[in-house]
């Protein structure tokens, strides 16, 4: 007599949800060393998020780009501080820029820098504005797009590749400041 209740229990057993390595995934790890630090974990996506992470390192080029001009712009404006704090949102830019282009050679990808599609690629724009307050505007859109853009990004990695992800989360966060500190300076 069969009990229909032995079965359930029995494919808990076999569930895939249990906590256990992927053995013949470790195997593969022994191979394909030229890959250097990607391993099969990476699955189909290591493409997509190559992709991600080239046009995130398009936005933050476009980005320091903007920033330096209206730092260069602004100082003649009579507002030191506030060509100071672009200055300093140019230079942390540049500094997220690196550690994309370093993830992506990580993943075995290569960053694209070309100057000739930079704006297509980006999901920011560029922004020549002469008067203050409107370089503090087109600052705070853009820092909006990219809030925006690396928490989509960080929500389609989720646990795909834990380390792509800490590196958006903590670019997410300074964003996050720029975006604060842009929002001070704003008059209603
Ligand atoms: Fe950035
Ligand atoms: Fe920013």
């Amino acid at each position: 007599m069969s009990n229909p209740s032995l079965g359930n229990v029995q494919s808990l057993h076999d569930d895939t949800s249990r906590l256990r390595l992927d053995e013949s995934a470790l195997e593969a790890a022994k191979r394909s060393l030229e890959k250097g630090a990607v391993t099969p974990s990476y699955g189909p996506w290591r493409e997509d998020i190559i992709k991600l992470l080239n046009d995130a390192l398009a936005t933050e080029i476009v980005c320091m780009l903007r920033y330096k001009r209206h730092y260069y712009t602004a100082k003649g404006l009579s507002s030191p501080a506030i060509a100071e704090e672009f200055l300093v949102h140019a230079q942390e830019e540049t500094a997220h820029s690196e550690q994309l282009a370093e993830r992506i050679v990580q993943l075995g990808g290569e960053p694209d820098f070309s100057p000739s599609n930079l704006l297509d690629r980006s999901h920011a724009d560029y922004d020549e504005s002469a008067d203050l307050q409107a370089m503090i505007r087109s600052n705070l859109i853009a820092e909006r797009v990219a809030i925006e853009a690396y928490s989509q990004m960080i929500a389609l990695i989720g646990d795909k590749d834990s380390t792509t992800r800490r590196v958006l989360e903590a670019i997410l966060s300074q964003e996050q400041e720029h975006a604060d500190e842009l929002s001070d300076w704003l008059t209603p």
